[in-house]
């Protein structure tokens, strides 16, 4: 069996569907609308056809990945006959363990079931289904085509099989991982996220610009991206839900979502998925259009606290 089901056509979902119908799988790409499915098919095309544009795919790798992506909203149907689901839903407990439950219930007994969570427990996940064993963390990186690792999550009630499953499917979808124990944050966000909620209470206290500070950590620290340009990829709002989850699982102060990160967020400036978050990105594409291109992120524009130049004040946003 080589059908895969992605739950989930957002950032991640696409991600995830394009590089798993270029390995060679059959994807159901599922949402919660047919006009969400469909979108996020179109946007996985239209990031297909620029790869085709810039000479990092053939035509006909193209057409085939494509032809392998079926949308749908149909969950049940879409499981039938899967030998494995990755769930790339919002980071909401409650949202995932219904997934979960719907999956344990549609999905063949063989299936390997994942969450592609960044910071919920997979443990919890498990809880209250009938067969835990076969279920894990697979968590996957922005953009998914071009970054290598995956995390792979073993909640306490994972299997050595579906350890041993989801090794292989990493192996198959080209990609490195790490096999991490199931505690927050595993062993990317926590430290990814800390990172991008000091520099944002650094933005807070303007200690340096938004760009200053990024530029510190990609020239002293040779970070291919500074952590707020980092925060507007993966989307401000995902930021907000593993900082609040973390901050409640560890309970420690340095994790306590900035007021900056909660005010941009309730403005709706989510980063590049929205044109405009720490930075503006004026030139927002779908974002499978980004990963095909060099590894070199696409820069965005104007930044939060520009001019660019000296340390701004103390944060004052600029109307969107
Ligand atoms: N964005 C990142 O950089 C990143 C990186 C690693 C992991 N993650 C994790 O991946 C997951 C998804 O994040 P994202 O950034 O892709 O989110 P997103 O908001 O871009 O996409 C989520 C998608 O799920 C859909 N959805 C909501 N409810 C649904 C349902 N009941 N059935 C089917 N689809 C449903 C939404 O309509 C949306 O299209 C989260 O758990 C997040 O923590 C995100």
């Amino acid at each position: 069996m080589t059908d895969l089901l992605v739950v989930g056509a957002g950032t991640m979902g696409r991600g995830i569907a394009q590089v798993a119908a270029a390995a060679g799988y059959t994807v159901h790409l599922v949402d919660a609308t047919a006009e969400l499915a469909d979108a996020g098919r179109a946007r996985i095309a239209a990031g297909l056809h620029d790869g085709v544009h810039r000479g990092k795919l053939s035509e006909s790798d193209r057409a085939a990945t494509l032809a392998r992506i079926h949308p749908s909203v149909d969950l049940a149907a879409a499981a039938a006959g899967i030998a494995v689901a990755i769930e790339a839903v919002p980071e909401r407990l409650e949202l995932k363990r219904e997934v979960f439950a719907h999956l344990e219930r549609d999905a063949p007994a063989s299936a390997l079931l994942a969450s592609n969570t960044s910071s919920l427990s997979i443990t919890e996940l498990q809880r209250g289904l009938r067969s835990p064993e076969r279920v894990l963390g697979l968590h996957f990186f922005n953009p998914v085509p071009v970054s290598p690792l995956v995390e792979v999550v073993r909640g306490a009630d994972t299997g050595e099989h579906a350890i041993a499953r989801g090794l292989e499917l990493v192996a198959r979808l080209s990609k490195q991982a790490v096999v991490v124990k199931d505690s927050p944050g595993f062993a990317t966000s926590r430290l990814g996220v800390l990172l991008g909620l000091e520099a944002m209470r650094m933005v807070e206290e303007g200690v340096a610009s938004v760009a200053d500070i990024d530029r510190a950590m990609e020239l002293g620290y040779r970070h291919p991206m500074g952590p707020l340009r980092l925060s507007d990829l993966v989307g401000l709002d995902v930021r907000l839900d593993i900082a609040r989850e973390l901050y409640r699982k560890l309970g420690r102060e340095q994790f306590r979502p900035p007021a900056i990160l909660e005010r941009l967020v309730a403005e709706g400036r989510l980063g590049r998925k929205t044109g405009a978050g720490f930075y503006d990105w004026p030139d927002a594409v779908p974002e499978p259009a980004a990963v095909l291109e060099a590894r070199t992120p696409r820069r965005g524009g104007r930044a939060l606290d520009a001019p660019p130049g000296g340390p701004s004040g103390p944060f004052s946003p600029e109307p969107a």
